[in-house]
């Protein structure tokens, strides 16, 4: 097991140092706009993670393992290696989709997942990127742990080594994708890999700032190694295409430490989502808004209410399950738009705000 995990470690930094130097080679890096606070969490958060984080889980199942379930261990070492390998990996991916997910529709979460997209650019260290709790309770890596301790160690190091490829590859400004999506035939290779494994241009599109560019969807594509999940579980979006704008709508500017730390370090900004005793505030009132729009022009309606730019999202609604509504203006003029969240026509107002003041005032009444 000690060469298992010396191996899968070393290739791991080799798949870093790989890209790393692709970056180099093609002038990326020198490009890059990140602060070194950015580069200090991403390189501390690799370094946190391997170093700390993952022998602390492995050595906390082992110990249970052993005081609670001794007879277990090595229940697995007779297993064929191509048959406990994609066991491992298949289990591994779909708790980490679910995870991902989680961490885009709970706002706990999210605060946790949240710095992850805050890097207006991609590169190859960034998928490091996130608050040191997010990886503690990161499920597969306990799964990881408990099939090394049931003695699957060896698929364990060639499946984090082959997830890691994947991964690295996919947040790399190096889109090894792109040329082959040019040619007819390797073309229609993709059509085949892209349905499978998570793909530059699959993932660059989560990493996009909104659906207004028509190509990003950061509530979309929560796949690490397979897109199969995402086509399962409707989040699946292929464009092909990579987005001009990555990072959060609103862009922040938080310490690293609160990034990494949270919720032990919390933000001194207190407008900033990761400082103390914020609480989102709905900014929704009742009356519709009346606002000049472009015909054929796109626009993110907010449908979650939270959003400071009403009638518009401005990436708020993270961390809940509501997501904004993209519509194209049919017509340029004034147009009256829901500002309520109840009408049954969005983004247009059908007068629900009405009935919904109605309730409330009851409500209001029936408190006081
Ligand atoms: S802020 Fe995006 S839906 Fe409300």
């Amino acid at each position: 097991m000690k060469e298992g995990i010396s191996f899968d470690v070393y290739l791991v930094l080799g798949i870093l140092v790989f890209f790393a130097l692709m970056e180099i080679m093609v002038g990326h890096l020198k490009q890059s706009k990140r602060n070194k606070g950015e580069w200090f969490q991403e390189a501390g958060g690799f370094l946190a993670l391997s170093l700390l984080i993952k022998p602390m889980i492995v050595m906390a199942v082992f110990f249970i393992g052993h005081s609670f379930f001794p007879h277990l261990q090595q229940t697995l070492s007779s297993w064929n290696l191509w048959f406990l390998l994609p066991f491992y990996l298949l289990i591994d991916d779909l708790l980490q989709y679910w995870y991902h997910r989680s961490g885009h529709e709970y706002e706990f979460l999210w605060k946790l997942h949240r710095s992850h997209h805050q890097a207006e650019q991609m590169g190859f260290f960034i998928s490091y990127r996130n608050a040191g709790l997010y990886y503690v309770m990161m499920p597969n890596i306990w799964w990881l742990a408990i099939i090394t301790f049931l003695g699957g160690g060896y698929a364990v190091a060639i499946g984090l080594v082959a997830k890691q490829l994947v991964i690295i590859g996919s947040h790399s400004t190096i889109s090894w994708d792109k040329p082959l999506y040019k040619n007819k035939i390797t073309a229609l290779i993709m059509t085949i890999i892209e349905r499978i494994i998570v793909t530059p241009a699959f993932h660059h599109g989560h990493h996009g700032q909104s659906k207004l560019d028509g190509i990003s969807d950061p509530n979309g594509n929560f796949g690490n190694m397979f897109s199969i999940w995402d086509q399962l579980f409707g989040s699946a979006v292929f464009t092909r295409q990579f987005p001009t704008d990555y990072g959060l709508q609103v862009a922040t500017n938080e310490n690293w430490t609160a990034s990494y730390f949270y919720p032990l370090v919390k933000s001194k900004d207190n407008k900033n989502i990761l400082s103390k005793g914020f609480v989102k505030e709905k900014t929704s009132e009742f009356e519709p808004i009346q606002i000049e729009l472009t015909q054929g022009q796109k626009y993110l309606w907010c449908q979650c209410g939270k959003s400071k730019t009403q009638p518009f999202c401005d990436g708020s609604h993270h961390g809940s399950k509501v997501k904004p509504v993209l519509f194209e203006s049919k017509k340029t003029g004034k147009v009256s738009l829901c500002n309520c969240k109840g009408t049954k026509n969005p983004p247009y107002c059908d007068g629900s705000h009405k009935s919904l003041k109605k309730e409330f005032d009851m409500l209001f009444k029936s408190v006081d």
